[in-house]
């Protein structure tokens, strides 16, 4: 495996390697929910590049930029053994400089949901993304369900930018108990790891009120009632049921071919996400 930290070198491997090139982005301290994206693009191309790069750019000012975990060489030992082809792992002078004027602005759906807590975070994400793709070339590039929002900024952003690359999403990785596994999750004591399971259990506690409830703002209150008494510890930030297209909220679960719960929340000062497909019954 080869380990790249800079664009001429990554220049350098590009151009060696002929068919199919599968990418992974990521910001490392990786778990089972990122091998699972390596592994299917192990499965799908010859050839498998993962970025493991913390991205400025889409940290705000209080967020936890500088304490994010970074693990190279554990990361490093765990790609190599799944037989991954390479690792871009640049420093920030190798994708930023102070001069730089562009920036990338996205509307609507950047806004929404966790985009409205995190301002300009998802602009940074696509920067980082746009910059990585030009250099990387990828046929495919693989994202997780688990942060469902930026995935469909992804799909766009490829879409309208003419990005000629596959988008590939890959199914949420949880642990036994169902918590979505996070870089993020590291930072919770044991007893904020058992508040932790709030998420999920929150989403499947809508998804069982469903053959009964089909009104989305009775769902949304059934599911906060139900986490503000099971999960006292637990700050909700939102909790919504979205056209998984569109991500705008919905009235009413027959509105939407494909209906989403998406969840976000504070547990011991660390922000959690998470999301569920609705099963509606005919
Ligand atoms: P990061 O949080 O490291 O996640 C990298 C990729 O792993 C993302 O596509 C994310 O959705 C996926 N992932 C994380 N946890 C997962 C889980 N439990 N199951 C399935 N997939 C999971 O997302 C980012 O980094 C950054 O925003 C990035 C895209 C790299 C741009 O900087």
């Amino acid at each position: 495996m080869e380990v790249l930290q800079t664009r001429q070198q990554l220049k350098t491997w590009r151009s060696k390697v002929h068919g199919s090139v599968g990418f992974v982005p990521t910001m490392g301290a990786l778990h089972e929910g990122h091998l699972a994206l390596v592994r299917q693009s192990l499965n799908e191309n010859p050839w498998t590049l993962i970025s493991i790069f913390v991205n400025p750019r889409q940290f705000g000012p209080t967020e936890d930029y500088h304490r994010y975990p970074r693990n190279l060489e554990a990361d490093l030992r765990l790609l190599e053994n799944l037989g991954a082809s390479a690792v871009f792992a640049p420093p920030v002078e190798e994708i930023y400089s102070p001069e730089d004027e562009i920036h990338i602005s996205l509307t609507r759906m950047s806004r929404l949901w966790c985009g409205n807590y995190r301002r300009g975070h998802f602009d940074g994400v696509a920067l980082v993304l746009a910059k990585f793709f030009h250099l990387v070339h990828p046929t495919r590039a693989y994202f997780g369900e688990k942060d469902f929002q930026q995935v469909r900024l992804v799909e766009k952003m490829v879409e309208e930018l003419f990005f000629p690359i596959q988008i590939v999403r890959v199914p949420t990785v949880r642990e036994s108990d169902g918590l979505a596994m996070s870089s993020r999750n590291t930072y919770l004591s044991p007893r904020g790891r058992a508040q932790a399971i709030a998420l999920y259990k929150t989403l499947q506690y809508i998804q069982t009120l469903i053959p009964t409830h089909l009104n989305v703002e009775e769902l949304l209150r059934e599911g906060r009632s139900y986490l503000t008494e099971r999960f006292p510890e637990v700050q909700l930030e939102y909790l919504a049921i979205v056209d998984e297209y569109s991500l705008e909220l919905i009235e009413h679960l027959h509105q939407s071919a494909h209906p989403r719960a998406l969840i976000a929340a504070h547990v011991e000062g660390v922000r959690l996400i998470d999301n569920m497909p609705l099963r509606v019954g005919d």
